[in-house]
């Protein structure tokens, strides 16, 4: 049991046009918006956000952003500003191990956005997470707590409060290969919570919710939730079927 409200977030990537996110939310809407044991998030394309804005207005769903830059405004052709998602998301996702790999984001990086998006009231998303070497290395205790305390770099108590950390491993992401539950929670209870308890006090990290992603699905969910250093998920592809997420959400509903 724990006293941390669950949190499942959909991160749509690169997919769904705006007709598609359009007619996925309103797929989705139906089932998610009687499950209020949950804090669910849709985390669509820049694109479909004020639409999807729109369609979520009389539910308690939340919106986050699957990005951002940290300068607030400027000669940055192609990016988006903490304050253009403010007008629509709760969340914003940061350091997605695919920006990481493919996109140049770095700790560094990260704890710059993390740092802006707080100033706007947007509640980072923190992604971390060792690859297929450095988990085969022995390396994940060490590169995930070093990818937690740089990205979370002079962030008070206070801001952690409105931090939510995503554990995802790199291979498991799109692999179909699911951490084992008593693997992710290792790293959450022993890796993730003690540094969190280390910057933020015991109190403040007890609160904080981690979420694990990587291949979660509809079988395997409740089994991962039901760990108890495991919040919720972060959801890839099962995000993308209505019936496949709104399982996954019913899965954390039930772990409470
Ligand atoms: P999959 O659920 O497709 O493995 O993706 C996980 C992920 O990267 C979520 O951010």
């Amino acid at each position: 049991m724990t006293a941390r409200k669950p949190m499942v977030a959909a991160n749509w990537k690169m997919n769904k046009t705006a007709f598609e996110a359009r007619e996925l939310t309103q797929a989705l809407l139906p089932e998610l918006k009687k499950i209020e044991a949950v804090d669910i998030v849709l985390c669509p394309p820049f694109t479909n956000l004020s639409l999807a804005c729109e369609q979520i207005a009389e539910t308690d769903l939340k919106l986050g952003a699957q990005n951002m830059h940290w300068q607030e405004k400027g000669a940055f052709t192609g990016e988006i500003s903490a304050s253009m998602l403010a007008d629509f998301c709760d969340y914003v996702i940061l350091g997605h191990s695919e920006r990481r790999q493919m996109f140049g984001e770095t700790n560094e990086t990260v704890n710059k956005k993390a740092h802006t998006a707080l100033a706007h009231d947007l509640k980072p998303i923190i992604c971390v997470g060792e690859s297929l070497e450095q988990n085969q290395a022995g390396e994940t205790a060490q590169v995930v707590e070093t990818q937690c305390r740089e990205s979370l770099q002079a962030i008070t108590p206070e801001q952690a409060q409105n931090i939510v950390i995503a554990y995802e491993p790199v291979w498991a992401i799109g692999t179909g290969l699911a951490a084992t539950p008593e693997g992710a929670n290792e790293v959450h209870r022993d890796v993730i919570r003690p540094v969190l308890r280390d910057l933020f006090g015991a109190e403040i990290a007890e609160g904080m919710r981690i979420l694990y992603g990587g291949s979660v699905n509809a079988e395997n969910a409740g089994e991962l939730f039901a760990m108890s250093d495991i919040d919720g998920g972060l959801i890839g592809g099962a995000s993308l079927k209505a019936d496949a997420f709104v399982a996954v959400v019913k899965a954390a509903a039930e772990t409470l």
